[in-house]
C-alpha cells in the first residue's frame, strides 16, 4: 500500500468535462519530444486527463526552438515563462525550456481540478513568468533520520545516515514540481557527523541518483556545506578562506563533487551561527568566506547561497546594548557590492527567528550591490508545531509587499527578490520547509497549505492568500462549494488567531524554551540568546529607537522616522521597537494591557470557533482527514487556553491593572 497521501495531485473524478471534451490534441511546443521532463510532463497529462477527465487527449510536438542557457536568474525566468492557449481545438502549452512545458501541463490539470472551464480560461493565451527566479525548498533533515524542527515525523531522505531512495522520493519531485519549486537543499544547515561526509565518495552515487530524479522536473539539487569541512574531514589545521592551502583543498574536492554529482547547483552555507564554524575564527569577513568558495564553484556554473542569520547566541540579558536585532545588518552590512557575482545572501524574513510577527529585515532594501534571496519558514517552529492551524500565506503576502524604500520605484520585498529592483545576477525565495515522513506529509492536512502556498506564491506573487487557499483545498481535501468555503474561512484568518494569543505586539518570544511550543512567558528572559521582552511593573517592550539600541535606524527613510516614533509605528510592531508604559493608548485606542488583556480572549475563543468549524464537517470530508485534523484541534485548544491565562495572569501580577471587563485573570 502506498504509505503517502496524494495530496493535491490526488486526481478525483470531474463531473463535467470542464471544457476538454471538444479538445482533440494538446500541442506541446519549445521542447523536444525526448527530453525526459518533457515525458514526465506528458505522463503527468495523460493521467490527469484520464483520472479526471476519463479522456485520452492526442499530444503533439511544435517547434523546439532554441532554448536558452541560464547565465543568471532572469535568464531562468525567461526559460520557465509559459504560454497557454487554446486555438481551434487544439490546446497549445509553449515554452522555451521542458520546464516551461512541465509547469505548463500542471497549470492545465489544476484548472481542471479546481472545477474551471479550460476553455473559459484559457480563451485568451494566459503567460505566466515566475515571479522568482529561485524558488527552493530546505530541508532541515538529519542524516540519522531526525528533522530539526520538523512536526511531521522523520525524514523521507535518510534513515540511520543513508539516503533512501524510493517511490515517495520521485512522488515528492512531481508533487514541488507541480507549484514551481526548481530548487531543493536537501540537508539541515547544521551540517555535522555524517552530512559533514555528504561531499565524499560515502554518498555520491545515491546523490547523483538522487539529483537526476529531481532534474527530470526540473529541480535543481543542492546541499549544505560544512565550512570547517577542510579540519573536519580533510585533516587540515584551518578553514581560513584566504590560506593556500585552503582554497586548494576546496579546488580539489569540488572537482570530485561536481564529477560525481553532475545535476548539483550549488550550496547553502551557515557559518559564524549558533555554533557552527565560520570565517570569523580567522579574522575573515562573511564575504571572505563566501566569495573563497563561489570562485571555485564557479567553474561549475554552481552557486552558493550563504545565511545572514549571524548573531551572537552567548549574550548577557542585563546587557541592553547588544541587540540581536542589529546583527544581520551589522555584520553583512558593511560589505555590500563585496560579494561575488555567484553568492546570494539568504535573509530571514525577520531580523529576530520566525516569529509570528517581525518587522522585516533591513537587509532586504539596505543591500544594493549584493545578490539576495528571502528565507521564509513553514515549517511552524514558532508558530504551533503543525498542531496550531496557521495558515502564513497572508503573512507572506504582507512580507512580499513591504516597501523598502530603497529607490524610486520597484521597491517592495517582492521586487528586490524577483531580481527586477538591482538587475541582480540571482535572487528568489526559500522556504524551511515542514514536511516528514508522516502518511500526510505535513502533520496537520491544513499545514499542506503552507506547503502548497509556498511554491504557489513564489512562482506567482501576485496570487492572493484566499486563492491558494481555495486551490489548495479543492485539489486535496474537497471539491464541494461549501467545504472549501467553510475550509478557507478557517485558514485564512488563523494565523491573526495564533497571534492574538500568543506573544502580542511585535514582541515575540515567551516560548517554551528548546521545544518553542507553548507558552512560557519568561522562558526566555534570563537566558543568553538575545531575546526579551523586558517587562517590568511600568512597562514593556524593547526600545530599539535612537534612544535605545538604535536598531530603527538601519531601515530606509520613511521606515526609520516611523518606527522610531511610538506615536507612528504600527500597533503590531509597537513593543517590538519600544518599551511602553501599559497605559500608552495605541492607535486602536486602547491601553497596552487592554489590547494584551481583548486580543488574548479573543483569540483563544476564535480558536475554539475554527475547531467548531471543523467539526461540523463530520461526514463532508474524508474521515481520516477528519479525525487528523480534529485532534490537532483539541491540543491547539489546550495551547491557546494555556497561552491566554498565562500571558493574561502573568501581565496582571505585573501591572496590576485589571480587565476593564472583568473577565477571570488568574
Ligand atoms: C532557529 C532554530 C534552529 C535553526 C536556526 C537556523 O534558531 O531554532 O533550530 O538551526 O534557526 O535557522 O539556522
Amino acid at each position: 500500500m502506498q504509505d503517502y497521501a496524494k495530496l493535491w495531485l490526488g486526481y478525483t473524478p470531474k463531473k463535467n468535462n470542464r471544457g476538454c471534451a471538444e479538445l482533440r490534441k494538446i500541442r506541446l511546443s519549445g521542447a523536444p519530444e525526448s527530453d525526459r521532463i518533457v515525458g514526465n510532463a506528458v505522463r503527468e497529462l495523460r493521467n490527469g486527463f484520464k483520472e479526471m477527465l476519463d479522456l485520452d487527449p492526442q499530444i503533439e510536438y511544435g517547434p523546439v526552438g532554441t532554448g536558452i542557457a541560464a547565465k543568471c536568474g532572469a535568464d531562468l525566468q525567461e526559460r520557465e515563462t509559459y504560454s497557454i492557449a487554446i486555438e481551434n481545438d487544439v490546446l497549445s502549452i509553449e515554452g522555451k525550456s521542458a520546464t516551461a512545458i512541465l509547469y505548463g501541463a500542471f497549470d492545465v490539470l489544476r484548472t481542471i481540478a479546481c472545477e474551471q472551464s479550460v476553455t473559459e480560461v484559457y480563451a485568451a493565451k494566459k503567460t505566466v513568468r515566475p515571479s522568482n527566479p529561485l524558488r527552493m525548498l530546505n530541508h532541515w533533515d538529519n542524516m540519522d533520520g531526525s528533522i530539526e524542527r520538523g512536526y511531521s515525523g522523520e525524514s523521507f531522505f535518510y534513515v540511520n545516515n543513508e539516503i533512501v531512495i524510493n517511490e515517495r522520493t520521485e512522488y515528492y519531485a512531481r508533487l514541488i514540481a507541480s507549484i514551481g519549486i526548481n530548487a531543493v537543499v536537501i540537508n539541515n544547515v547544521n551540517v555535522k557527523q555524517a552530512a559533514s561526509y555528504m561531499i565524499t565518495d560515502r554518498y555520491f552515487d545515491k546523490l547523483a541518483q538522487l539529483g537526476e530524479i529531481f532534474a527530470g522536473y526540473g529541480i535543481g539539487l543542492y546541499l549544505c556545506l560544512n565550512y570547517a569541512s577542510t579540519i573536519e574531514i580533510g585533516g587540515l589545521d584551518s578553514a581560513d578562506p584566504l590560506d593556500a592551502n585552503v582554497i586548494a583543498w576546496w579546488k580539489e574536492k569540488m572537482a570530485e563533487v561536481f564529477a560525481r554529482i553532475p545535476t548539483l547547483k550549488g550550496f547553502l552555507v551557515k557559518a559564524d551561527s549558533e555554533g557552527r564554524p565560520g570565517p570569523f575564527t580567522y579574522g575573515r569577513t562573511q564575504a571572505d568566506g563566501a566569495n573563497m568558495l563561489a570562485d571555485i564553484v564557479a567553474d561549475y556554473n554552481a552557486i552558493i547561497i550563504w545565511r545572514c542569520f549571524v548573531y551572537n547566541c552567548r549574550q548577557d540579558w542585563r546587557d541592553k546594548k547588544t541587540d540581536r536585532a542589529r546583527a544581520g545588518y551589522d555584520n553583512f552590512m558593511p560589505m555590500d557590492g563585496d560579494y561575488h557575482d555567484n553568492v546570494i545572501l539568504q535573509i530571514k524574513n525577520g531580523p529576530m527567528d520566525f516569529q509570528i510577527r517581525e518587522p522585516i529585515s533591513p537587509l532586504l532594501g539596505g543591500m544594493k550591490k549584493t545578490n539576495q534571496m528571502l528565507e521564509v519558514q513553514i515549517a511552524q517552529e514558532y508558530t504551533g508545531h503543525q498542531i496550531d492551524v496557521c495558515y502564513l500565506i497572508p503573512e507572506f503576502k504582507e512580507i512580499l509587499g513591504f516597501q523598502t524604500y530603497c529607490s524610486e520605484t520597484d521597491d517592495t520585498v517582492a521586487d528586490i527578490i524577483s531580481g527586477k529592483t538591482f538587475g541582480s545576477r540571482y535572487s528568489g525565495i526559500a522556504a524551511v520547509t515542514n514536511t516528514g515522513n508522516d502518511f500526510n506529509w505535513t502533520g496537520n492536512y491544513l499545514a499542506g497549505a503552507n506547503l502548497f502556498g509556498f511554491g504557489r506564491l513564489a512562482m506567482d506573487t501576485g496570487l492572493s492568500a484566499e486563492q491558494i487557499a481555495e486551490e489548495f483545498v479543492r485539489m486535496t481535501i474537497s471539491d464541494d462549494d461549501e467545504v472549501v468555503k467553510e475550509i478557507v474561512g478557517i485558514l485564512l484568518p488563523s494565523r491573526e488567531i495564533y497571534e492574538r494569543y500568543t506573544s502580542p505586539l511585535g514582541i515575540g518570544w515567551m516560548v517554551q524554551p528548546a521545544t518553542h511550543y507553548g507558552c512560557s512567558v519568561d522562558g526566555y528572559e534570563y537566558d543568553r540568546w538575545g531575546t526579551y521582552h523586558r517587562a517590568d511593573h511600568l512597562g514593556i517592550g524593547v526600545d530599539r529607537t535612537d534612544k535605545g539600541t538604535g536598531y530603527a535606524f538601519q531601515y530606509n527613510e520613511p521606515n526609520a522616522s516611523i518606527y522610531n516614533d511610538p506615536q507612528k509605528c504600527p500597533d503590531e510592531l509597537v513593543l517590538f521597537f519600544h518599551h511602553l508604559p501599559y497605559t500608552h493608548v495605541l492607535h486602536s485606542g486602547k491601553t497596552v494591557i487592554q489590547h494584551i488583556y481583548d486580543t488574548h480572549f479573543e483569540g483563544y475563543a476564535q480558536a475554539q470557533e475554527l475547531a467548531a468549524r471543523w467539526d461540523a464537517l463530520q461526514g463532508k470530508v474524508d474521515d481520516a482527514i477528519f479525525e487528523n485534523v480534529k485532534e490537532r484541534f483539541a491540543r491547539q485548544l489546550v495551547n491557546a487556553r494555556e497561552w491566554c491565562d498565562q500571558v493574561n495572569s502573568y501581565f496582571f501580577r505585573k501591572s496590576g491593572i485589571p480587565d476593564e471587563k472583568g473577565r477571570e485573570i488568574w
